[in-house]
């Protein structure tokens, strides 16, 4: 999800809600034996095995308070003086990641210690223990350990999961965020494989985040095809695909990967690269974190950094009701193949009822803004690609839409980055969903297109990313293939749409789902019923995720799953092969009564 810096638009949600209340009824019945193991129970091991786990990790093994409990007297971290920093902090994206076990989303952590005194705060919604890892040796001792003691294993890196995968209760976490390291390569042999890949790549820690990545290659005058986010880590964003600027050129993150090293569910350390463990190296790019391993290395291609010539170009009226409005946004959306294809990416928002910026709020304005690059280019070039599409826009409505066109030239894509990385904020209760589209969508029938965009975007603001493309349908990952959605592969747009909802509030968190559900229903139903959503950004509730998420990959996804994780050491949700477990309300995972025999 990105919110650029110059994107400065006050989003306010002001959508009236269908009620709806998924009352989730525990439907599976929960007898122990069939459950991983929690605290207080017989199956929990001793204090003496958990330190005996310490030991041999070197001390590592940590037993973490939630972090906002300096706020709450009677904690037995409480700290007023401490407290402070832990409110400002909570909402940015530095303070989660440097934490073991907080979330970005604090519905992930069942908003069990908010910072916040009055409200309640217990460790109910967090791990009980982290590694503190830094090497893979440190991981395979976490995974062996849940494994032989029926424990439930998490994976934490940044903790910026939508889905809420890097978290759970009664869980024994392996905090990857840690593992670190970059080592630097003119051309990359994949080891045991007799080939030399040409190309500079990078193998970095699974713990390496974005920013850190950027800025070191930047010293080489490279990058890597990578996302929005400063503190996005390569672990959740290469496993689960990874979009970016450079997508249009070079294709999805995960494509540009060429050799993993992971420690799997049965605690073996292997390298799984496009000559060994192929099956592994398959489902890993793409079929989604904290489930077929835990990735503790990964080698990347490297790319020399582009020159970046950004725009941002806004098309707005005060008549926020006028039907031009979606007419409008639906040809501009046209566009997108067309532009894409001439090399065009970056981010667009479409809003139907927002406050000016431009007036410090004055009016309300409805239309689009886009921010957009072209790499290697020129503002000449990017002008006389907008040049026909705003003389269109200026023929067919004369005179309603107010144009702002405004570039700039960055020396490099760092350079580009430190002015325009993702802002938005974290710390909140937030959900979203997804959709790919295709040209087909894009172009088909810009009536239709009118409607669904205006459904897509009432009230608020609907993100319409052109970060597919060419680039994407053309790549060739490694090995052939891997495991991406299929829809990825003819896709220009993710459109994602996102909720914020209030805390410890039931009602206010069904209405989100409920109002995700609403601006997306039209994309999935009417638009573009054949593609899928983007696994990372998706609704956490999506209907049929496994082929809305994989599509035709699903099936080959669950063999291996069952193959290399037959005890589903590894488990979450909505994740691959989860279907053999459910998360009780109380937050036990247990058995389903019947296990479906989905292979
Ligand atoms: C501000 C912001 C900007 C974003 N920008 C983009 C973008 O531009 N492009 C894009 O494609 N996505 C973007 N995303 C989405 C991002 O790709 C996902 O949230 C991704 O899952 C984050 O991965 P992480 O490792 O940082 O987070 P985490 O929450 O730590 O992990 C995410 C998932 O991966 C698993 N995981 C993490 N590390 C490992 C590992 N080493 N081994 C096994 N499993 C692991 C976790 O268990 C969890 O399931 C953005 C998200 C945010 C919040
Ligand atoms: C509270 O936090 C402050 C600042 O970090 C620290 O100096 C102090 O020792 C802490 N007090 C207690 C009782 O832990
Ligand atoms: C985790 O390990 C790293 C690296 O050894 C260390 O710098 C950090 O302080 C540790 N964090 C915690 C909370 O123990
Ligand atoms: C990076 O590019 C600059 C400008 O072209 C050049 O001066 C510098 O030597 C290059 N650095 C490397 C490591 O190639
Ligand atoms: C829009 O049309 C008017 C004349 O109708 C012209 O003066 C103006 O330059 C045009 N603007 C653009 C951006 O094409
Ligand atoms: C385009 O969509 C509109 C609105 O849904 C519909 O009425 C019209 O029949 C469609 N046109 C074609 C050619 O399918
Ligand atoms: C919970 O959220 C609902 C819907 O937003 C709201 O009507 C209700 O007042 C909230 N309840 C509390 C206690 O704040
Ligand atoms: C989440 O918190 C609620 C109380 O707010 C509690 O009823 C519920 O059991 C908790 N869920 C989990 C999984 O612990």
């Amino acid at each position: 999800m990105i919110i650029l810096a110059t994107f400065i638009f006050n989003i306010i949600l002001i959508i009236p809600f269908c009620a709806g209340l998924a009352a989730a009824a525990a439907r599976y019945g929960s007898r122990s034996l069939d459950c991983k193991a929690v605290p207080g129970t017989a199956g929990w091991p001793s204090k003496d095995s958990w330190a005996s786990l310490s030991r041999s990790t070197g001390g590592w093994l940590l037993q973490p308070a939630p972090p906002g409990a300096v706020c709450h007297p009677g904690q037995p971290t409480y700290n007023a003086t401490q407290c402070p920093a832990v409110q400002s902090g909570w909402s940015t994206f530095e303070f989660h990641q440097a934490d073991p076990i907080s979330t970005y989303w604090n519905q992930w952590n069942n908003d069990s210690c908010l910072p916040e005194e009055g409200l309640p705060c217990s460790g109910q919604g967090y791990p009980v223990y982290v590694i503190n890892a830094t090497t893979a040796d440190h991981v395979r001792l976490g995974v062996n350990y849940a494994r032989r003691h029926n424990i439930r294993l998490v994976v934490k890196s940044s903790g910026h999961d939508f889905l809420g995968r890097s978290g759970a209760p009664n869980a024994l976490s392996i905090w990857t965020h840690h593992i670190k390291g970059l080592q630097v390569y003119d051309s990359f042999s994949p080891r045991h494989c007799n080939v030399k890949i040409p190309g500079t790549a990078i193998t970095v820690g699974s713990g390496m985040q974005m920013e850190e990545l950027y800025s070191a290659l930047d010293a080489l005058n490279q990058t890597i095809v990578g996302g929005g986010g400063r503190t996005v880590s390569v672990g959740g964003y290469l496993t689960g695909g990874g979009h970016s600027l450079l997508s249009a050129r070079y294709g999805l993150g995960t494509d540009q990967v060429l050799e993993m090293e992971v420690v799997t569910p049965s605690g073996e350390i292997v390298t799984a690269n496009e000559c060994q463990n192929t099956d592994l190296f398959w489902a890993m790019r793409g079929g989604g974190g904290s489930t077929f391993g835990v990735l503790t290395s990964i080698t990347v291609k490297t790319y020399p950094t582009p020159q970046i010539v950004n725009l941002i170009l806004a098309l707005a009226t005060t008549d926020i009701q006028s039907p031009s409005v979606f007419d409008m946004v639906a040809y501009i959306l046209s566009q997108f193949p067309h532009l894409g294809d001439q090399g065009l990416s970056g981010y667009a928002f479409i809003f139907s009822a927002t406050p000016n910026p431009y007036d410090g709020g004055a009016t309300t304005v409805a239309g689009i803004f886009m921010a957009m690059v072209l790499q290697d280019s020129t503002v000449e070039a990017m002008t006389e690609l907008w040049a026909p599409i705003l003389a269109h826009v200026n023929t067919t409505w004369p005179g309603q839409f107010q144009l702002i066109f405004q570039t700039k030239t960055y020396p490099s894509f760092y350079g580009w980055f430190k002015e325009n990385y993702d802002t938005s904020a974290a710390g909140v209760d937030k959900i979203g969903g997804s959709r790919l589209l295709d040209a087909d969508a894009l172009t088909r029938n810009l009536t239709l297109s009118a409607e669904v965009f205006k459904q897509f975007s009432e009230g608020s603001v609907g993100n319409v990313y052109l970060v597919a493309g060419k680039g994407v349908h053309d790549a060739v990952p490694r090995g052939g293939s891997n495991s991406v959605c299929p829809a990825w592969r003819s896709a220009y747009v993710h459109a994602n749409y996102w909720a914020d909802f209030a805390p410890l509030n039931a009602t206010a968190k069904a209405e989100a789902f409920d109002r995700v559900n609403y601006h997306l229903e039209p994309l999935r139903k009417t638009l573009a019923p054949d593609s899928g959503a983007y696994m990372n950004e998706a609704d956490p509730q999506e209907p049929d995720w496994q082929h809305q998420f994989w599509g035709t990959n699903y099936a080959r996804l669950l063999r291996i799953k069952r193959v290399v994780d037959p005890d589903d050491v590894l488990w979450c949700t909505p994740c691959v092969g989860n279907e053999r477990w459910h998360q009780t309300d109380d937050g036990r995972l247990c058995k389903v009564a019947a296990w479906p025999s989905l292979a």
